[in-house]
């Protein structure tokens, strides 16, 4: 079904917000972009600039407005469903207090750091009775809707090896996982869960059948104290080699501006975009940090190998030494293999001897933007489930999700223990 066949509803959905940060902001902004789908009545933000810029711009009135999310529990239920929006360690307790007041939920990956709060989560969200979604945007995307199909038709007989590899890009590394947010395990996830949960889980849904076993292999070997140049600061703004350095923040960050770019990063490195603001926030903030001397500790690079149900291999590559790009995937089966690169399918037959190239349907503006057009195909599918109130729209729901948060979860016990581990199954898929 397209978004034109969309049957009429009286109203668009409600939506609250929590979490006004990039992520609340972009599900935000579909919200603004089809008024006649949906409209976000309630945030919840502590930052005072990303709270009053997300509630000016969807005209929220100040009693829907809340400095925590537990203030907006507290107002009862404000809107038909809620997006959590908020860092990784605080989804399970705003979306299962949610969950129990009725509110329909869209909750950001991963659903939680640890494997016990995943399932609590899917647990309170049955229970309740609930619709939910994962932001498991990938599978969302046109792309991926055209790889699943031409997999689904049986073009390339059955699957046999996937390979697949995220290049993370070393730019998006040290903004995200070496100064930022995602750096540490301990206030955030590993960096499979946080980055590559999509990609094993976009795996798994592609190759259509569970993941069984798995083992991985991965450290965090370059963006440590020992590689620090001779002469480096602690801060790119005081640092004698910063010119020669690819990492350098001065590089990035202010060339960003320079440029006229002021989308993401740049707009989390600072709400004042001007040199100042930019040279401030690079002399004050966790983004103006050399790599080699901030606190991190995820890996920075990271194999996975993956057994299917029906003994289909696979294996799947994160690096950050990498210009940043789409992810790539091969895919071999008994009559044909494929070759794709996030835009283009190309489809070899061993009948024909024949490469045919296949390229995405648009979609409109929406099919390059935001991963590839998946945060306004989740978007788009969320709140036609909610408008239909049929839950089929939504393809990473409870367990879908949670089946594939615990081969991440198998994954890194592999890699911390050198096993090789199965993957408890979900019942009932
Ligand atoms: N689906 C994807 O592709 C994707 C991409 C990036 C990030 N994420 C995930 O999305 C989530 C948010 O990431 P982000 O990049 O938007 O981070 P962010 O830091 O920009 O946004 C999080 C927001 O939550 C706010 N917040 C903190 N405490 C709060 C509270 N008590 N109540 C309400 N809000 C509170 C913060 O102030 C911040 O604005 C994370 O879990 C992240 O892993 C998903």
């Amino acid at each position: 079904m397209t978004e034109k066949t969309l049957p009429p509803t009286d109203r668009p959905v409600t939506l609250a917000v929590l979490g006004a940060g990039n992520r609340g902001s972009v599900y935000a902004n579909w919200a603004a972009e089809h008024p006649d789908r949906a409209r976000i009545v309630a945030v919840a933000e502590p930052r005072d600039h990303h709270r009053k810029t997300l509630a000016e711009r969807h005209n929220i009135p100040p009693e829907r407005t809340f400095t925590s999310w537990k203030d907006l529990v507290a107002a009862g239920k404000l809107a038909d469903a809620a997006i959590v929006a908020t860092q990784d360690v605080d989804h399970v307790e705003p979306a299962t207090a949610l969950a129990r007041q009725g509110y329909h939920l869209l909750v950001e990956k991963p659903m939680a750091p640890t494997e016990e709060d995943c399932r609590a989560l899917v647990d309170a969200v049955r229970q309740t009775n609930v619709m939910f979604a994962v932001c498991h945007v990938l599978r969302y995307t046109p792309y991926t809707r055209l790889l699943k199909r031409v997999l689904d038709s049986g073009r390339i007989g059955t699957i046999m090896s996937v390979q697949h590899l995220e290049p993370v890009g070393y730019s998006h590394q040290a903004h995200s996982y070496v100064r930022g947010n995602w750096r540490r395990e301990d206030e955030s996830s590993s960096m499979l869960l946080a980055k590559s949960c999509h990609d094993i889980d976009w795996l798994r849904y592609v190759v259509g059948v569970p993941i069984e076993r798995v083992s991985s292999f991965g450290r965090l070997s370059h963006f440590v104290r020992a590689n620090q140049p001779a002469g480096a600061a602690e801060r790119c703004l005081d640092c004698s080699v910063e010119s020669s350095c690819a990492y350098s923040a001065k590089k990035h960050y202010l060339g960003m501006l320079r440029r006229g770019q002021t989308g993401w990063p740049l707009h989390v490195v600072s709400n004042d975009l001007t040199e100042d603001g930019v040279t401030r926030a690079l002399r004050e903030g966790p983004y103006g940090r050399c790599v080699y001397r901030c606190d991190n500790d995820v890996v920075d690079h990271q194999v996975v190998a993956l057994e299917f149900a029906g003994g289909i291999t696979g294996t799947f590559t994160m690096t950050a030494f990498s210009e940043q790009g789409h992810r790539r995937t091969q895919i071999f089966g008994t009559q044909g293999s494929i070759d794709c690169d996030g835009e283009k399918v190309r489809l070899f037959d061993f009948l024909t001897d024949q490469t045919e190239e296949l390229t995405v349907e648009s979609l409109g503006a929406d099919a390059g933007s935001g991963h590839g057009g998946g945060d306004a195909g989740l978007m788009d599918s969320f709140t036609r489930a909610l408008a239909t109130g049929d839950p089929a729209h939504i393809n990473s729901g409870a367990l879908e999700s949670l089946e594939t948060h615990l081969a991440v979860f198998a994954a890194e016990r592999a890699r911390h223990a050198g096993t090789v581990e199965q993957v408890v199954p979900v019942p009932a898929l």
